[in-house]
């Protein structure tokens, strides 16, 4: 009886020590956190390419500023083309060119004056969508924006919820732009691919 124990016991700690074994095994082989997945797994189908239009109010001046400078260069105020220059915006996009038709959602991020033979901006934008099916959904933009051109196209470089996986590019049109109060109204053309 005693020495069926015993064997028993033994034959316990072997398999305790193969298991501690197999798990330090595991552990230290490459790739242990991260995987293969299928896109079905995260209920990816098909690709769909979307067209999104939609107006951008960039308010520089005035009674409500949805954009503010809060950097620039020493050098950016003898600049011709702005060189240096930072500014925040949280600015409103519309279905159309006027302020009160309908709201469609907010763009936030950062432009800045990154050329110094034109006036050319480094575009870092978050596309908050609040309106129909994509409320809730957000796209990147990150670019080149040289405003004395007709059309600038930005790469559309992500997205979260209906656009996860998102890329794309967008063409931003200016429709008015205020010298005097540097105000401007921006047209949006969004060409997404996402699932
Ligand atoms: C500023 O916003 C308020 C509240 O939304 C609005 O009533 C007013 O017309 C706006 N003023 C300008 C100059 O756009
Ligand atoms: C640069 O321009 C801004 C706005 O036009 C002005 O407020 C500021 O005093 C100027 N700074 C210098 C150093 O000229
Ligand atoms: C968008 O979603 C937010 C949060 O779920 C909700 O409060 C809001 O009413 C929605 N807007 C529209 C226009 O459906």
């Amino acid at each position: 009886m005693a020495r069926t124990l015993q064997k028993l016991n033994l034959i316990f700690l072997i398999l305790f020590i193969m298991t501690i074994f197999s798990f330090s095994a595991s552990s230290t082989t490459a790739g242990s956190f991260s995987r293969t997945l299928s896109p079905a797994k995260l209920g990816l189908k098909r690709e769909k390419l979307s067209h999104l239009h939609f107006y951008f109010h960039d308010i520089r001046t005035g009674r409500n500023t949805t954009a503010v400078r809060v950097a620039k260069a020493p050098t950016t105020n003898t600049s011709a083309t702005t060189f240096g220059d930072v500014v925040m915006i949280d600015d409103l996009l519309t279905e159309r060119p006027e302020p009160s038709s309908k709201f469609v959602g907010r763009v936030q991020g950062v432009y800045a004056s990154a050329s110094q033979t034109e006036v050319g901006l480094l575009m870092v934008l978050n596309f908050a969508f609040m309106e129909g099916k994509y409320n809730g959904s957000t796209l990147t933009v990150l670019g080149r924006n040289p405003i004395s051109s007709t059309v600038r196209e930005l790469p559309i470089v992500g997205g979260s919820g209906l656009f996860r996986f998102a890329r794309g590019y967008a063409h931003a049109k200016t429709h008015t732009f205020n010298m005097r109060t540097m105000n401007a109204v921006v047209e949006y053309n969004l060409y997404v691919l996402h699932y």
